[in-house]
C-alpha cells in the first residue's frame, strides 16, 4: 500500500479497511457451519460503517444491531429487515415500538422486565412479537473482565429457570411469538471451550422447550470469536468452532445464528497517523503523534495490544512510549514498544484496527473524528468524510446567546 500517497490524498490520521478481505473472512465463516442452515447476522457496533454495513448486505448477511440507530443505519445501507435482529439490556420503549414497526426478524430480549413492556408495546400496535431470549449460561469466557459477559455477574441475558418461565409465558401470549435462543458470553475468545459449553446448556434448554410445544427456530451463539493481535496468540480454528456447535444440536432442527464482529473487521482495518514529536522525559522516550485515544481507545480501555509499525523508517530500535496529544495520562497507543528513530510526518500504522476503532472514537478535546477509507477492487475510496469543526459545533451554536 502507498500510504505516502494515501497521506498526500486524505492527510492523516485516518482508517482504512480491506474490504476483500472482510469478504473472505465472512465466506470462510459461512462455509464453515455449511453442514447446517446458518444465518450470520455481522455485529454492527464493532464498525458501522455505511458502505461497509452495504457490503455485508451485498454478501446476504444479516445484522445485529444494539440500538435503533444500528438498526437504521442497517436498514440505510440496504438491509431487508427480516435480516436484522435487535439485542441489548437497555431498550427503550420507542425503540422496541419503531422495531415492530420495521418488522425486523426477532427482539432479543434481555430481561423479564423489558417482555412485559414488549407485550405493552406490540399490544397497542396490535401485532404480534417475535422474539428470542438472552440466556445467561453462567460460563466463564475466560478474555478480558470488561468484555466477558457470559456470568451470572454480568448485567446480560437471563438465567436459566428465568428463561424457562419467560418462555412460557411468551407462549401463551396473544402478542409474543418466541422463535429464537440467544447466548453471547464474551468477545475475543481464544478459547473455544467456554462457547461450546455454553452452546450445550442451551441446547439442553432448547430441547426441554421443545418438548413443552415451544419449537424454536433460531439458535443464536452470539459473536466473541477472538483474533490475534499479538504473535504469541492463537486464532480459533473455524472448522473446530463449527464442529463444537453443531455436534450440540444433534436432532434439533434450528437455523444456526452467529453474531460475529471483531473476527470479520478487527485484522482488515488500519489506523493511519503521523509522528508529530519526539520527546524525552529525563530518560524515558515519547513518540507523539496526530492520533490519540479519541480516535481509538482500545489501548487506554482494555490495555489491549495492537502492532506498531513505522513502515519507511529503519535504523536502531529503542524503548518509547506511543502517545496521542490528549491531556490524560491514559491516551497512549502502546507503551515500551521497540522503535527506530522517527521525524515529524513519519507514517505511524496501528494495526489491526478495524472493530471498536472508529465506532468508539469520540470528539473529546473536541477533536474532530478522522476519516475512512475503503480498499476494494485494488482501489481505495472515502467512506467517510473528516469531520471539521463546524460540524462538532453545529448543535451547539444556535444556542448562543447574542
Ligand atoms: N453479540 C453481542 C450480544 C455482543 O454483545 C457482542 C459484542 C457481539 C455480538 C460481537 O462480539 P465480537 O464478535 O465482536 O467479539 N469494545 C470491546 C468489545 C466489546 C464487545 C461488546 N459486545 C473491544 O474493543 O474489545
Amino acid at each position: 500500500m502507498d500510504y505516502k500517497q494515501l497521506k498526500n490524498d486524505f492527510q492523516t490520521p485516518f482508517y482504512i479497511y480491506d474490504f476483500d478481505k472482510i469478504k473472505e473472512r465472512f465466506l470462510n465463516l459461512k462455509d464453515a457451519f455449511k453442514a447446517r442452515k446458518s444465518q450470520i447476522f455481522y455485529a454492527v457496533k464493532a464498525n458501522s460503517n455505511l458502505s461497509l454495513l452495504q457490503m455485508f448486505a451485498h454478501l446476504d448477511s444479516g445484522f445485529d444491531c444494539v440500538s435503533i440507530g444500528e438498526v437504521k443505519r442497517a436498514l440505510k445501507a440496504g438491509a431487508k429487515p427480516y435480516k436484522i435482529i435487535f439485542s441489548g439490556v437497555g431498550k427503550t420503549k420507542e425503540e422496541l415500538k419503531l422495531a415492530l414497526k420495521y418488522d425486523i426478524l426477532y427482539i432479543n430480549l434481555e430481561s423479564e422486565a423489558e417482555m412485559m413492556l414488549l407485550e405493552n408495546v406490540a399490544k397497542e400496535l396490535a401485532l404480534k412479537a417475535r422474539i428470542s431470549i438472552r440466556v445467561n449460561p453462567n460460563v466463564d469466557a475466560k478474555t478480558h473482565p470488561y468484555i466477558s459477559t457470559g456470568l451470572n455477574e454480568n448485567k446480560f441475558g437471563v438465567e436459566i429457570d428465568l428463561a424457562r418461565k419467560m418462555y412460557l409465558y411468551a407462549k401463551n401470549s396473544s402478542f409474543l411469538d418466541p422463535v429464537g435462543v440467544h447466548f453471547h458470553i464474551g468477545s475475543q475468545l481464544l478459547d473455544l471451550t467456554p462457547i461450546h459449553e455454553a452452546a450445550k446448556i442451551v441446547a439442553q434448554l432448547t430441547r426441554e422447550l421443545k418438548a413443552l410445544q415451544i419449537d424454536l427456530k433460531f439458535f443464536d451463539i452470539g459473536g466473541g470469536l477472538g483474533v490475534v493481535y499479538e504473535k504469541q496468540e492463537c486464532e480459533p480454528n473455524l472448522y473446530d468452532y463449527a464442529q463444537g456447535i453443531l455436534a450440540q444440536l444433534k436432532g434439533l432442527d434450528l437455523t444456526i445464528g452467529m453474531e460475529p464482529g471483531r473476527y470479520l473487521v478487527a485484522q482488515s482495518g488500519e489506523f493511519v497517523c503521523c509522528v508529530l514529536y519526539e520527546k524525552y522525559n529525563k530518560t524515558k522516550r515519547f513518540v507523539v503523534v496526530d492520533g490519540a485515544m479519541n480516535d481509538l481507545i482500545r489501548p487506554s480501555l482494555y490495555e489491549a495490544y495492537h502492532e506498531i509499525v513505522l513502515p519507511y523508517n529503519q535504523g536502531e530500535e529503542s524503548k518509547c512510549d506511543i502517545v496521542g496529544g490528549i491531556c490524560e495520562s491514559g491516551d497512549f497507543f502502546a507503551k515500551a514498544r521497540f522503535l527506530p528513530k522517527t521525524q515529524s510526518g513519519d507514517i505511524m500504522i496501528v494495526k489491526n484496527a478495524g472493530a471498536y476503532g472508529f465506532s468508539m472514537s469520540s470528539n473529546y478535546n473536541t477533536r474532530n473524528k478522522v476519516c475512512e477509507l475503503a480498499l476494494e477492487d485494488g482501489k481505495v475510496r472515502l467512506i467517510r468524510q473528516r469531520e471539521s469543526f463546524e460540524d462538532q459545533i453545529a448543535l451547539e451554536e444556535k444556542f448562543l446567546r447574542n
